[in-house]
């Protein structure tokens, strides 16, 4: 059965990584979501995409972590979306655990660069035990080395590799790691046979990211994906 993550929550529908998307995945169908982690200035696993805040609200340029929880929960970051959405705040990761139920797949991406932040493995595993079952939990990164880092802390943990950008033999690479890994999540646009056959080779699912049409859709289905990240409800 195809695995299909709401992208940043229903990010078509609710502005995206709010309580709101989150909550209309849910209503909607979702058997799973992705979400991106940072950490506040006072080390609070939070959940938004983009390391600066401008694009949510021109009124905050720093980075994320240059505000403490409390400061960010004072920042609107709905009505860049949709004025109806102007209550919605910065989640922290705790909060979307609490909402999402366990037979609900969960990806929490760490989102790790340009600005690295120091101890976030930490404290998302910590997170991880409290709220979630180890099944149906899925960690992912660009940044490799953050797998690696989460990998030690639990080896029990699923680790996801995200890749951007072609490399020669992705899934070699990724096995000759030694971590925990489970699935592959590439760039759409670098996924061709040849890549979900060395994928297959070393059993790792390929989960593409992000299908926005029905032609990217039917295309991956085609070539052999295990699941994707859309930003399309009716594929859930
Ligand atoms: O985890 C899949 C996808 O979310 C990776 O890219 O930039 O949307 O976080 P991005
Ligand atoms: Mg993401």
């Amino acid at each position: 059965m195809l695995c299909i993550f709401a992208h940043r929550g229903a990010e078509s529908s609710a502005p995206e990584n709010t309580l709101a998307a989150f909550k209309t995945a849910l209503n909607s169908g979702a058997k799973a979501l992705e979400l991106d982690v940072q950490l506040s200035k006072d080390q609070i696993p939070v959940v938004i995409h983009d390391y600066k805040l401008t694009r949510y609200n021109k009124e905050y340029n720093e980075s994320v972590n240059e505000y403490t929880l409390s400061e960010l929960k004072d920042i609107d970051i709905g009505s860049f979306f949709s004025t109806e959405f102007k209550d919605e705040r910065i989640p922290t990761l705790k909060e979307v655990l609490e909402l999402t139920p366990q037979s609900v797949m969960l990806n929490i991406e760490i989102k790790n660069t340009p600005k690295r932040h120091i101890g976030i493995e930490q404290k998302i595993a910590d997170l991880i035990s409290e709220y979630r079952t180890i099944d149906n939990v899925l960690v992912s990164s660009f940044d490799h080395l953050a797998l690696e880092n989460i990998g030690k802390i639990n080896p029990q943990l699923k680790l996801g590799f995200l890749i951007h950008y072609p490399l020669i033999n992705a899934a070699k690479y990724v096995n000759s790691t030694g971590l925990n890994v489970v699935s592959i999540h590439p760039n759409k646009n670098i996924v061709d046979e040849k890549f979900i056959e060395e994928c297959q080779k070393y059993n790792y699912k390929v989960f593409p990211y992000t299908v926005k049409n029905d032609l990217e859709y039917q295309t991956l289905i085609d070539l052999g994906v295990d699941g994707m990240f859309t930003s399309k409800e009716e594929y859930y």
